[in-house]
């Protein structure tokens, strides 16, 4: 019988038991669980599977439940330890019930339904065997040719760390060893998101103070909440991949931060240090990513291949082998594998798709579509209008709603858009619908009394490996609309994305536009609901729209300049072929309601570090509608030693209005909101005076001022 030694946890005792070659197993992530190597499985030479490929386009009755049960068994059951394996996936919006993209779910501004709908997610994917989910990505993307700026939640730090912790409680709630959640895998650790010419995977240069001020706060959020691992990224950080970024995968994230989780490789991201020519052979790859922090290898096998020789020759220590496998271990232990490694297969049958699990996707999805205009309130038209025309190359797509990241997805389970207004409208109004082809919907438009033009990008034209240099509309889009603008019929644009695109030509020939993303299964019912009023639309834009490509990077927070954009000054800091102001800027969004804000009191006045503000505003719903406001609160420090960004949002609120009411919003700021990093060093705040905004958007609302007064 083992002596369990004073102060030996199971799983230390469970260490001392197995052999080097055991252990190095731990760290091997493989992909495919459907062919699985029995043998890889049965010696222990693999941690777990990263399911895939998506099944259900070859085999509708195949279950992942049965399947990843199989291959439990023979871990558990056939395998010297009976160390259970775990299984990962990227359930990035929803799993069987598709939500929308990351980005549209920013723009609802509503972390606690985006907390919902991960939750959700959990459910459904565990259901089907999955433990472990390559979710929230937490990338600032400030750049809309990258194409998965769509998979994050925008440009700011504030939004982006609200949702990091909602996501990272939605998929983990408070017991991860329950059944119904998975463990998150905050990613990719850091600044992915920033990649020269928005080309994916290329070099990240960014500076100390961007990196802290900008690109951290959201994987520190993450970590906060709780979040069970993190993934370093592929690309390399001022000429450091971050596979083998020790300070800050070591420096910032365990030290600083005091991390205790999982840091997992990208994909096949141990053997790409070759290709980054920081590693002349394989075996010196693995050293440097396990040497640097990197504990589990995923797909590269480079780790299986060469870290059992490394230990025998002395150039890996078996201490830093052992802690990278109680790290592995410990995330079993803490999903509960070791005591129930099998998932009950009832599961995948009930809790799919279910009608809840839709109503979800169809609020999430009304609460991600931006009504960026609405000439003479066009909208919301009403249900009994006599015709109206559904057009456009997305009018009756189902498969192109679910977005970038959908493996569990499926184009039947999509409410189109042309269904979801067919079930909207009164039985007496005529549809005329599906002008895909420009001639068609020309001619339909023609015979009706309002046009919806569902326009906007293909999915796969965002997400991974997706960089597009030219962001305005598809080829032919703009012409049809200036075709159909002829017959000064009002029309309604829909436009569904996956980035900020630049779309200012497309306002000469819209009258009301809504900026959809990828909204997910129910996004026709959803869009169906606000354009007919059902619901008022209440997203913010979480990105800044560009008027034309060659504006970007433009964000709301940029840096105060010396020379400051002034239209008719020369030597002005701007392009002088455009104005210098973003066509619509971060935070906007209508609502048929319309709000007033009035009444700012910030107290006190003169504030002691260390001391709270509290800021008072009142905002009125003056429309004869209810609606819901998304109330922003930004600061300005007004002089630092730094040049500090223009604005920064600090706080934000949905509140839903009655026609006519009014309501009292508190906010409380710390003195940690009013920081910036002191290059090298840390953070800290300068004694001087703060503006501060409440308002709808990052541009309006009403202003205040507060001094935070010198330490004595
Ligand atoms: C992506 C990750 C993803 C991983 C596994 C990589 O190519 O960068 O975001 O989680 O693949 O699918």
């Amino acid at each position: 019988m083992e002596i369990k030694e004073p102060g030996e946890t199971d799983l230390h005792k469970l260490l001392r038991q197995m052999t080097l070659e055991e252990k190095v197993g731990q760290l091997n992530l493989l992909h495919g669980a459907v062919d699985a190597d029995h043998t890889a499985i049965r010696t222990g030479a693999v941690t777990g599977y990263l399911l895939g490929p998506p099944r259900w386009e070859k085999d509708q009755a195949f279950s992942w439940a049965a399947q990843t049960n199989a291959l439990q068994r023979i871990a558990v059951e056939e395998s010297r330890l009976g160390i259970p394996l775990i299984f990962s996936r990227d359930v990035i919006h929803g799993h069987r019930t598709v939500f929308p993209i990351p980005l549209g779910q920013a723009a609802s501004f509503n972390p606690e339904l985006v907390r919902e709908c991960a939750e959700i997610a959990a459910r459904e994917a565990s259901a089907q065997g999955v433990h472990w989910n390559y979710s929230p990505m937490v990338d600032i993307g400030r750049d809309p040719r990258w194409g998965r700026v769509a998979e994050g939640y925008g440009e700011d730090p504030y939004l982006c760390s609200r949702m990091a912790e909602a996501l990272v409680r939605g998929y983990q709630g408070a017991d991860l060893s329950s059944p119904e959640r998975i463990a998150a895998c905050v990613k990719h650790f850091a600044a992915y998101g920033a990649p020269l010419g928005g080309r994916d995977y290329d070099s990240v240069e960014v500076s100390e103070r961007t990196l802290r001020e900008v690109y951290l706060p959201p994987f520190q959020a993450a970590v906060r909440a709780g979040a069970a691992s993190v993934m370093a990224a592929l690309h390399d950080l001022n000429g450091v991949p971050m596979s083998i970024n020790h300070a800050l995968l070591h420096g910032v994230l365990r030290t600083e931060w005091g991390f205790t989780g999982l840091v997992v490789s990208d994909w096949g991201a141990v053997a790409d240090l070759l290709k980054h020519r920081v590693a002349g052979d394989e075996a010196q790859a693995a050293v440097l990513a396990l040497q640097a922090g990197i504990e589990m290898d995923m797909v590269s096998g480079l780790y299986n291949k060469h870290l059992v020789e490394l230990v025998r020759d002395g150039t890996v220590s078996l201490e830093l082998i052992d802690s990278a496998v109680l790290g592995v271990l410990t995330l079993k232990k803490k999903l509960g594998l070791f005591e129930h490694p099998y998932v009950d297969p009832e599961r995948e049958k009930t809790q799919l798709l279910t009608p809840a699990n839709r109503e979800h996707a169809r609020r999430m999805a009304q609460q991600s579509c931006v009504l960026l205009q609405n000439k003479n309130s066009l909208l919301p038209l009403a249900r009994d209008i006599r015709s109206v025309a559904v057009v456009g190359p997305f009018a009756e797509s189902k498969a192109e709603l679910l977005g970038t990241w959908t493996l569990d997805g499926q184009a039947e389970d999509v409410t189109s858009i042309i269904e979801g207004i067919r079930e909207t409208v009164s039985q007496q109004t005529r549809v005329i619908g599906g002008g895909m082809h420009p001639e068609s919907a020309v001619a339909m438009a023609q015979e009706a009394d309002a046009v919806i033009a569902v326009l906007g990008e293909h999915p796969t034209r965002s997400g991974e490996a997706a960089t597009f240099s030219n962001i305005g509309l598809p080829p032919g889009q703009l012409e049809m609309l200036s075709q159909i603008a002829q017959f000064e019929i009002p029309v309604v644009c829909v436009v569904l994305a996956g980035r900020a695109l630049a779309i200012e030509p497309l306002r000469r020939f819209a009258d009301a536009v809504l900026y959809c993303f990828h909204p997910g299964i129910e996004g026709g019912r959803a869009l169906a609901d606000i354009i007919f009023g059902t619901v008022s639309p209440s997203a913010k834009l979480p990105v800044t729209l560009p008027r034309a490509p060659g504006q970007i990077p433009i964000y709301y927070s940029q840096r105060s300049t010396g020379r400051p954009p002034e239209r008719t000054a020369r030597y002005t800091t701007k392009a002088i072929d455009i104005p210098s102001t973003p066509l619509y800027p971060f935070g906007w969004g209508l609502s048929y309601a319309q709000f007033s804000y009035s009444n700012l009191r910030i107290s006190p006045e003169l504030a002691t570090d260390g001391q709270s503000i509290i800021v008072l505003a009142t905002i009125t719903n003056t429309s004869p509608s209810p609606g819901t406001e998304t109330v922003q609160l930004y600061i300005r420090d007004e002089v630092r030693s730094t040049a500090p960004p223009q604005w920064e949002l600090k706080r934000f609120l949905r509140i839903e209005l009655a026609a006519g009411a009014s309501s009292e919003v508190a906010f409380e700021l710390a003195s940690a909101d009013l920081g910036f990093w002191q290059h090298g060093s840390s953070w800290r705040t300068e004694p001087g005076l703060f503006t501060l905004r409440v308002g709808p958007d990052s541009q309006g609302g009403i202003t205040g001022q507060f001094k935070l007064l010198e330490q004595n």
